[in-house]
């Protein structure tokens, strides 16, 4: 479970369109013109091998990609993926008390670096990052052009890549979560009107995780953490598959934030927050 809601159960605190997550082609495009167009029936596997015919050409403005990590490879990363980190990422690989929860941070580490490699043309390694005063990492060299947001459940990894700000939220669905006792710390009172009105404890617990990423991949989106607080917007549902933000003008940030549900494996729900309208979400595959 996220660390926020692990906070949470401590110390309660006070037309992307229509996001479409099933894209039909892939565009190739020279600076910003249109060279090629391909249709594209499935989600393409990359591996690190072959990700370096994708480079940040084809990452049009208007598009955001996403990428899925496999968390539990069949072995530890090896010596030269653990080489692409940096001290201070070491370091904090060292930290995990399970080997099995160091081995997963390293592989989604060792991914963001290999990924957003091939977007700016540059060796893993170099890539260097800072983070705001809530956490949130940015690229900074040998560019700050591109933005991504990466999150992890278990051994699920997702990282958005655009050239806007964009957050993304996975959360694993575990049955031991209150979601009932969880909801009035969390939602505003329009979601706490939507949950009373589920008619099964099945359904509000669907809602439950729904809500809920949509707001975690929203703060994220943000960088702003918990600092805008929880209780002060309200997602406000447009379909099965899309929600749209509504907060007070105090904390707005002007930005037309577009979220979206993403298909993603059984007992996983997570969400995307888009700053802009997006012409299409790509699929990608990761595997380490
Ligand atoms: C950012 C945050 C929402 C992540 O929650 P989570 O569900 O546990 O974690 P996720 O797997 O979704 O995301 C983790 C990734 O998001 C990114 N991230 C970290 N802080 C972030 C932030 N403030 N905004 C956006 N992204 C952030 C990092 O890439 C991180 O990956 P890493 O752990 O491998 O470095 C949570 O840590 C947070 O809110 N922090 C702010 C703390 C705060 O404001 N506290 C006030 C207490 S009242």
């Amino acid at each position: 479970m996220s660390q926020v809601l692990n906070a949470l159960l401590h110390k309660p605190c006070g037309n992307l369109s229509q996001l479409n997550e099933s894209p039909t082609s892939i565009i190739l495009h020279v600076g910003s013109e249109e060279r090629f167009r391909a249709p594209l029936l499935r989600p393409q596997v990359m591996t690190p091998g072959n990700t370096r015919a994708r480079t940040g050409e084809q990452l049009a403005a208007d598009e955001i990609h996403l990428w899925e990590i496999a968390l539990d490879a069949p072995h530890a990363p090896s010596e030269p993926l653990r080489g692409l980190l940096s001290d201070t990422e070491l370091e904090r690989a060292s930290g995990f008390h399970f080997l099995k929860h160091k081995h997963r941070w390293t592989t989604a580490r060792t991914a963001l670096r290999q990924i957003l490699a091939t977007y700016v043309n540059a060796p893993p390694k170099s890539l260097k990052f800072r983070t705001n005063e809530f956490g949130k990492p940015r690229l900074v060299a040998p560019t700050d052009a591109l933005q991504f947001n990466l999150t992890h459940s278990r051994n699920l990894g997702l990282l958005a890549v655009a050239t806007h700000a964009v957050g993304i939220d996975v959360e694993y669905v575990d049955r031991n979560v209150d979601s009932e006792a969880l909801a009035p710390h969390v939602f505003s009172d329009a979601e706490l009107e939507l949950v009373v009105r589920c008619k099964s404890a099945h359904e509000r617990q669907q809602l439950f995780f729904r809500l809920w990423t949509y707001k975690e991949a929203y703060i994220k989106g943000r960088g702003v953490g918990l600092s805008l607080p929880l209780k002060e917007f309200s997602i406000s549902l447009k379909d099965d598959k899309h929600a749209d933000v509504i907060v007070d003008r105090a904390w707005d940030d002007g930005q037309p934030w577009r979220l979206a549900t993403l298909s993603v494996k059984a007992n996983y729900v997570a969400a995307l927050a888009s700053a802009r309208r997006v012409r299409g979400t790509y699929r990608f595959t990761w595997n380490a």
